[in-house]
């Protein structure tokens, strides 16, 4: 099937990709013309597990191309998946959907044959059947309809998560709509994926209340390590032992710094905004506790930080091992580590960040921190590490030898990575969030 992609941030690039993969002929559009160069050469301009791979190898098949001319892409296609941004509004909680609405319009304005305009992209609840209210008055002579089909990839495995989903959500509008997304789908429902036919407000119902839920289990078992610290219970066994309830599951039950990203945090906000205007705000209000309980992790690994170095952070040097929203990303919107790192940093420490693919992304963030290339030079003569994103090479540290490394021994383990009692018993001074009362 001829296919447009417009937008090839992570979930466009990788879309694309992923639909040229499974046989598609696939022209994908982007303004950013840097980003269209790098693609085209089957370089992507963020790291995704796999993608450069993938994308030397559709690339050569011919079956997918890069460009930044929208008619280019548009005109021939008979599906056009928007893959644009939604972003916070500056000052409000609500989603800025500038972006789609002009994907929408420059399929209005280019398509050259009956075609279905297919939202991916994260969008408050009625946005589609507005949309198709605009494309079906539209003057263009074409047959255009809309369809959203919500993505659900996690950056770190989103080639994994596209080839191969939980499921496939087909919000529509006619049988034909239906129809032409079973066909682009088809052998990925030939492989068992289920799917599922609904109206347009219910596919973007699921999307938002799926990420609304796995916010909420974060926060949720993070409001429960907030107990533990008091009570001097343990939260990593407790989500054990919570997990192993089938109706519960162990799933997004990890307990510490909390989420960020690109999408959880202005999700569950956009969902609240959205709620208000529809008269329902009270409907998810919990989502309000959510958010709060998720940023106040930040604020006690910070203050548990303070703790640990005596109480001031003034002539004392802390090494943050992560910048990244969580591992096998380069991405840092949103980033609990950073955060903290930059909050320890306003506090007074001297802090060097080390993080194995996010450091130029985190450096033009927040300039003013220290960035090492190696976690050797980022523990040099320190006297706290805080480990903040859970790369596989931090969980590896042996804390042997980088107990002679650093100035004092002393560890903050944020995202409950390392086994506790080997670092003690070589001798370093570990709190690890929820896992117990701070003992200093
Ligand atoms: C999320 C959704 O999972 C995905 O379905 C949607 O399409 C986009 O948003 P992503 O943002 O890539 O994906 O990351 P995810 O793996 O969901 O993690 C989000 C945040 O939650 C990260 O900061 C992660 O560190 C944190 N997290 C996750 C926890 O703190 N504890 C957990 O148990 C799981």
């Amino acid at each position: 099937m001829k296919i447009s992609v417009i937008g090839t941030g992570y979930l466009g690039a990788v879309h694309a990709a992923c639909m040229a993969k499974i046989g598609h002929d696939v022209v994908a559009f982007d303004t950013n013309s840097a980003r269209v160069e790098a693609l085209s050469n089957g370089q992507a301009p963020f790291y995704e597990p796999a993608l450069d791979e993938l994308l030397s190898e559709v690339l050569s098949t011919g079956r997918l191309r890069f460009t930044n001319t929208a008619e280019d892409a548009i005109s021939d296609a008979v599906m056009h998946f928007i893959c644009v941004g939604t972003p916070q509004l500056p000052g409000s909680d609500a989603a800025d959907l500038k972006y789609v609405n002009s994907a929408v319009a420059l399929v209005l304005d280019h398509a050259n044959c009956d075609s279905l305009i297919v939202g991916k992209s994260t969008v408050p609840v009625g946005t589609a059947q507005g949309l198709q209210a605009t494309v079906a008055s539209s003057p263009n002579g074409y047959q255009l309809e809309m369809a959203w089909n919500p993505e659900f990839l996690r950056e770190g495995t989103a080639i994994e998560d596209t080839l191969h989903p939980d499921r496939l959500i087909f919000g529509v509008v006619s049988e034909y709509g239906e129809k032409l997304l079973m066909d682009v789908y088809s052998s990925i429902i030939e492989d068992g994926v289920p799917y599922l036919t609904t109206n347009l407000p219910t596919s973007e119902m699921v999307k938002v209340a799926a990420n609304s839920f796995l916010a909420t289990k974060i926060s949720f078992i993070n409001a429960m390590a907030e107990i533990c610290e008091i009570a001097d219970a343990d939260v990593v066994t407790l989500s054990r032992a919570l997990g192993y309830d089938d109706r519960i599951g162990r799933r997004f039950l990890n307990a510490g710094l909390g989420f960020g990203g690109g999408c959880l945090p202005k999700d569950i906000r956009a969902f609240g905004a959205r709620a208000g205007e529809l008269g329902a705000s009270d409907a998810v209000g919990f989502l309000r506790e959510v958010d709060k309980i998720n940023m106040r992790r930040r604020e006690k690994a910070v203050s548990v930080a303070a703790r640990l170095v005596g109480g001031n952070f003034l002539g004392v040097n802390v090494a943050v091992l992560g910048a990244a929203f969580k591992p096998n990303s380069d991405d840092v919107r949103d980033s609990p580590a950073l955060n903290v790192a930059a909050a320890m940093h306003l506090k007074g420490a001297s802090v060097r960040v080390h993080d194995p693919k996010a450091g130029v992304n985190a450096r033009s963030q927040f300039p003013t921190l220290t960035y090492c290339d190696t976690v050797t030079d980022a523990c040099a003569n320190v006297d706290l590490v805080v480990l903040a994103t859970e790369w596989e090479e931090y969980r590896t540290i042996d804390p042997v030898s980088f107990r002679s490394l650093v100035r004092n021994p002393r560890l903050l383990d944020t995202r409950n990575a390392v086994d506790r009692e080997y670092w003690t018993n070589a001798g370093w001074q570990v709190y690890a969030l929820g896992r117990g009362a701070l003992k200093c």
